[in-house]
């Protein structure tokens, strides 16, 4: 298999953003990474996926230059990436390092000035983002003292509170409940929108199709997926409908025998269509025999790109 891409800006001479190309990197005779090339666009909020094991973290590392890769080179805006400008940039690893006799406020504070900024800057900088971030109210409490989730919010904040124009974060949604998945999505917006450089793990599908426009997914060390998302899915060539339906009676599907079953949940009938086959007829069908709530013709969704693409077994 060759690695699918819907569009590859590590190829352009001079990329703009993060340039990953041909790392290669193994811990003893195990290949974590095989040849990685992918671009993170300023502005273009990218997600990087992949089974456990993959090498996602393995990959960030070497981003951050806490390991030196075997072979191939990273770049950012066309330079090799020297210690002083990853200092500048936001990152957070998937193995937490807070202070746990620390103040949340002054653990945030502590960090920005770690980044270069004033004590003043650093603590209306330390309000903004814990506020942003849902955790204005625990400025005074020692982090040791909070919740698994408001540590990561907390750890989040100390990788942002310098407005870094490069942010890297491995799994920052992981253990998230939902107001701060939206509170985090808000704040990484914004900040792709005003044009930082944004790359972040995740095994959430769902949020990365919703908030990513590019992704990258590796498996087994190979990347197997790069671009945008909406390419990606499109480039399937496939459609899928969506039924809601009021019953599980599915005896109308034998009559569309090039039709398959790609999900199928209590209500929630998900079809992949033949290009001949017309999705009002197979509608139609469904509906002479049962209520039919909602439905939909939907591209196949990242989660189903991801699950096909990590059954190829990653190796080109
Ligand atoms: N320090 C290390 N020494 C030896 N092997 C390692 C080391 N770090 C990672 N590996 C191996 O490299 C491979 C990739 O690991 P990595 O942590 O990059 O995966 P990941 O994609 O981040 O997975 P997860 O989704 O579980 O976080 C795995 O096989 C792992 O066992
Ligand atoms: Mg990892």
């Amino acid at each position: 298999m060759s690695v699918q891409t819907a569009r590859r800006p590590a190829d352009v001479a001079v990329h703009p953003g993060l340039a990953v190309r041909g790392v290669s990197h193994a811990f003893g005779d195990r290949q974590a990474l095989a040849e990685v090339s992918f671009g993170v666009t300023p502005g273009v909020m990218t997600g990087l996926l992949g089974p456990n094991g993959a090498g996602k973290t393995t990959l960030l590392r070497v981003l951050l230059g806490v390991l030196t890769p075997d072979r191939g080179s990273v770049t950012f805006a066309g330079r090799p990436v020297a210690a002083e400008h990853r200092r500048r940039w936001g990152y957070m690893p998937q193995e937490r390092g807070l202070y746990p006799a620390m103040r949340a406020g002054e653990q945030v504070v502590y960090f920005g000035r770690l980044h270069g900024l004033t004590r003043r800057e650093a603590v209306v900088r330390a309000h903004a983002i814990l506020g942003d971030l849902g955790l204005a109210e625990r400025w005074a409490d020692r982090t040791s003292t909070l919740s698994g989730g408001m540590q990561q919010r907390l750890q989040l904040a100390t990788a942002l509170v310098h407005e870094p124009e490069v942010i890297v974060l491995d799994e920052p949604f992981a253990g998230l409940d939902p107001l701060a998945v939206a509170d985090l999505s808000r704040a990484l917006r914004a900040r792709s929108a005003s044009g930082c450089t944004v790359l972040f793990s995740s095994h959430q599908l769902d949020l990365v199709q919703d908030l990513c426009e590019d992704i990258a997914m590796i498996d087994h060390g190979w990347a197997v997926l790069a671009g945008s998302v909406a390419d990606l899915r499109a480039a399937s060539g496939e459609r899928q409908l969506r039924l809601h339906l009021a019953t599980t009676d599915r005896s109308w599907l034998p009559r569309f025998p090039g039709v398959t079953v790609v999900g199928d949940l209590a209500d929630e009938l998900r079809l992949a269509l033949p290009a001949d086959v017309d999705p009002l007829v197979v509608l139609d069908a469904a509906r002479a025999v049962t209520r039919v709530d909602d439905f939909g013709l939907e591209l196949p969704t990242l989660s189903q790109l991801f699950v096909r693409a990590a059954d190829l077994g990653g190796r080109p």
